[in-house]
């Protein structure tokens, strides 16, 4: 049976043959035993029922996100001031309002016409080769130019930015414990060693050095570029600090552009497998939000986030004790069946959508509104400009092996319809 035969086979029929981790057993269509699990060897708490993840995102005084300090008070100490997604309040929401007043809608909504440009430019090189390999032409270069140039740092310095994010989410899936004990139950991280801890700091110090400098030049030479607005950036008279706004910036530029990869890449999988999607946003884009949501949903882009309990409680009918880490699978959580009917369908209709692809509560995504302004403009132009766009039969996508990102690490297309500009 060729790959093209399967189609339009459910996406969870296509996990296995792209190389979805192992662990990630709702990408298979399977539902967790429990909404709440322990895992023995670990000790980690995995959540993965949706109104157990919305009652954690929800609560963050009985939930830390300063999970190291709540773990591991003896850790080597780290600079992480400015880590916003590892703050509680009342940090967070400090350095959230600061940040809040640089990184405005106005700005991101200014952004439009650069990318829209830019999607032309990077297919146009794709044209001119002959050949489109959705992440390396379009999907990663794209997020990554708008945010560094956002930021105000060279978009030239992008193979080092793809070297940094290589590094904090490797292409390939170490062994986890969950594989490890074999059930299959619940989501699944790896264990983190002392090497991992330190090959961390030491990519946290770089892209600090990194960051640092491009800082102390705008303080010296003020430019219209968001490194400028943190460097003046104030709450209660109070600015950022130069380590905070290093590690605020190095936040920004990872999260700015490996989810918003995943994102586009994982959208077109969806409407390869449900091509009729992909001509009703032709003929309409106006359906594209809804299509894109639902992308989010079910290829959720970002699998795992952390946190700590502060005090016992009771989740899901288990009780965790205080002082337990808990790993929140949110791409299991956005396909409970208690909220979501058939949840392993592609449904873009689905309304309400109230997804947790970009969580929930204090810590709900920042970049949120970009994200889908650039999915909107990029696969806008790019359904527009391949009429015919599909996978290749004898080339089929490689997803992540990472446990922490669903998402093509590969996606070879073919571009059979005469490739036309879109209108910008
Ligand atoms: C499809 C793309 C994206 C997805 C799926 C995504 C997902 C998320 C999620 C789930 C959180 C909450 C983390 C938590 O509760 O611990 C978050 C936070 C965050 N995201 Fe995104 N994100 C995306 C794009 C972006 C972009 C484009 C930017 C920046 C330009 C960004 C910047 C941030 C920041 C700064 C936070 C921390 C907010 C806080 O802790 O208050 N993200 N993101």
């Amino acid at each position: 049976m060729t790959y093209q035969s399967l189609r339009p086979l459910p996406l969870t029929a296509l996990a296995d043959r792209w190389g979805a981790p192992p662990a990630h057993f709702w990408l298979r269509g399977t539902r967790p035993e429990r909404p709440v699990t322990l895992d023995e060897q670990t000790g980690i708490w995995h959540v993965n029922g949706y109104p157990e993840v919305v009652e954690v995102f929800s609560d963050p005084v009985t939930y830390s996100s300063d999970t190291v300090r709540q773990l591991a008070p003896d850790a080597p100490d780290y600079e992480k001031n400015g880590l916003l997604t590892q703050m509680d309040p009342p940090g967070h929401r400090r350095l959230r309002q600061l940040v809040g007043r640089a990184f405005t809608p106005r700005l991101v909504a200014g952004l439009a016409p650069r990318i829209s440009a830019l999607t032309h430019e990077l297919l146009d090189r794709a044209d001119e080769r002959g050949a489109l390999e959705l992440v390396d032409d379009l999907a990663h270069p794209l997020p990554v130019t708008v945010i560094a140039e956002l930021l105000g740092v060279p978009a030239s310095d992008r193979p080092l930015f793809r070297q940094w994010s290589e590094e904090i989410f490797p292409r390939e899936q170490g062994p986890t414990a969950v594989d490890a004990a074999g059930d299959g139950g619940s989501g699944g991280g790896g264990d983190i060693g002392v090497d991992e801890v330190a090959a961390a700091l030491d990519l946290g110090r770089r892209m600090n050095e990194y960051f640092t400098e491009h800082a102390d030049d705008r303080r010296r030479h003020p430019r219209e570029d968001l490194l400028t607005l943190l460097v003046q950036a104030e709450v209660d008279g109070e600015r950022l600090s130069p380590a905070a706004l290093g590690n605020f910036a190095q936040l920004l530029l990872i999260a700015g552009h490996v989810t918003t990869t995943m994102l586009l890449g994982n959208t077109v999988l969806c409407l390869d497998t449900h091509p009729e999607y992909g001509d009703a946003v032709r003929r309409d884009p106006a359906g594209l939000p809804a299509v894109i949501e639902e992308s989010l949903r079910l290829l959720t882009p970002f699998q795992v986030f952390y946190r700590a309990t502060t005090r016992e409680v009771e989740l899901g009918g288990q009780r965790v004790p205080a002082g337990r880490a808990l790993a929140l699978w949110v791409g299991a959580a956005n396909r409970d069946e208690r909220v979501f009917f058939g949840p392993d369908d592609f449904r873009p209709g689905r309304d309400p959508n109230p997804h947790l692809a970009f969580g929930r509560g204090i810590h709900f995504c920042l970049g949120a509104p970009l994200a889908r302004l650039e999915g909107r403009i990029a696969l806008g132009i790019l359904l527009d400009r391949y009429p015919d766009l599909r996978t290749d039969p004898d080339n089929p996508p490689v997803l992540m092996g990472n446990p922490e990102l669903t998402g093509a690490r590969e996606l070879p297309l073919l571009t059979a319809g005469r490739p036309g500009r879109a209108a910008a």
